[in-house]
């Protein structure tokens, strides 16, 4: 009975619980094997090193004790179809009925998830920093820049400027605008956000904001295309935001687009516990994000075009990130890139 419960744990245990002989091979492995895709009894007797990609070796900490070595290794697992997954393995020996060893036993544990929320998390204290000190000198520039702007005006009036000096004045004031518009986007950005949440029809919204994109659309004879699900439920969310969120998406999509081609937007409802998710999918034909440039795409002033500002994206992100949902970008170079943002729903 006692050994019963002993077994049921052991194999029941959410990691992988493994143990080898003196020549390295499974004489037990838990069922937490089949998250990998293996079947438990088709590893019995086969070597250890078969499911585990030896040529990625991290960390390796060494421990000795009286009766040996414990060790935990960073490596990768491989699963079943040959995909690598990071893993840190702990291992110790193991000791037979006599004291004597008779071979190792240990765990694995998957580490992706942990690896991947670290790096998140990274991230954020990075771009935090970075967007506290941008906000700062916005701050500095806005009143010198009011000032400048009051002046330029007074001055062309005062001096009636007549030829080439009209020109110049036009340049100096464009350019003191494009200043000023990056200046209130960026402590827009940066203003902390306050939701009006409503639960609301997201297609009457999404058609709404398709209703201001078309001056822009006509002008490039760009095309978007609508496929809504039917079963999308009423969400809740905050109108304005969500407005200004989808429409960065659609400018950025019309933008990649070649003259009188076509975006295509569409909506699935998609069943989940604990709540399920609305999904806004916009997809554009466009040349696409070098796989390089991915990464960096919801930096705060990351672009690559000529009058961008590079805070559309960030924008779009800091509101999804309030609603708590998601927004993420995937792009084929020279075929297209797909956003796809995400919220919950009931
Ligand atoms: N649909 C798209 N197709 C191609 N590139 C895109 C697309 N959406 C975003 N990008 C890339 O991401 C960058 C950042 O976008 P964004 O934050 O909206 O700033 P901006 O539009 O001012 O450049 C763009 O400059 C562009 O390089
Ligand atoms: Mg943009």
């Amino acid at each position: 009975m006692q050994e019963n419960i002993y077994r049921k744990l052991l194999d029941n245990a959410s990691d992988l619980i493994w143990a080898i002989d003196m020549e390295g091979k499974f004489i037990y492995i838990n069922n937490n094997i089949s998250e990998w895709g293996y079947d438990k009894e088709e590893l019995i007797g086969q070597p250890l090193v078969n499911i585990l990609n030896t040529k990625h070796i991290g960390k390796r900490e060494s421990v000795p004790s009286i009766m040996g070595f414990h060790q935990t290794i960073e490596m990768e697992i491989l699963d079943k179809r040959g995909d690598a997954y990071k893993v840190v393995v702990k291992s110790s020996p193991l000791l037979g009925d006599d004291e004597n060893i008779i071979g190792v036993m240990g765990i694995i544990r998957d580490v992706t998830e942990t690896q991947i929320l670290e790096e998140k998390l990274k991230n954020e204290e990075r771009l935090a920093s970075l967007g506290r000190l941008a906000i700062g000198i916005a701050h500095e520039i806005r009143n010198p820049l009011s000032s400048v702007k009051m002046n330029l005006s007074i001055l062309r009036k005062r001096l009636n400027p007549a030829g080439d000096d009209v020109e110049h004045f036009e340049i100096a004031q464009e350019e003191v605008a494009n200043l000023e518009k990056i200046v209130m986007e960026l402590l827009d950005y940066a203003k902390p956000m306050s939701l009006n949440l409503r639960r609301q029809n997201l297609h009457t919204q999404i058609e709404a904001v398709m209703a201001t994109m078309e001056s822009v659309c006509k002008e490039k004879n760009v095309v978007i295309k609508k496929k809504f699900d039917k079963n999308m439920e009423m969400i809740l969310f905050d109108r304005m935001k969500f407005n200004q969120a989808l429409l960065n998406i659609l400018l950025n999509a019309v933008q990649a687009t070649k003259t009188g081609g076509h975006v295509e937007i569409e909506t699935r409802l998609v069943k989940k516990s604990p709540a399920n998710l609305a999904c806004i999918i916009v997809t554009d034909f466009g040349k696409g994000i070098d796989p390089a440039d991915l990464k960096f795409v919801f930096d705060p002033f990351f672009t690559t075009k000529k009058t961008g500002t590079g805070l559309g994206l960030s924008i779009v992100r800091n509101i999804l990130n309030n609603h708590d949902g998601t927004v993420t970008l995937s792009s084929k170079p020279g075929q297209g890139t797909t956003a796809t943002l995400e919220l919950p729903a009931s």
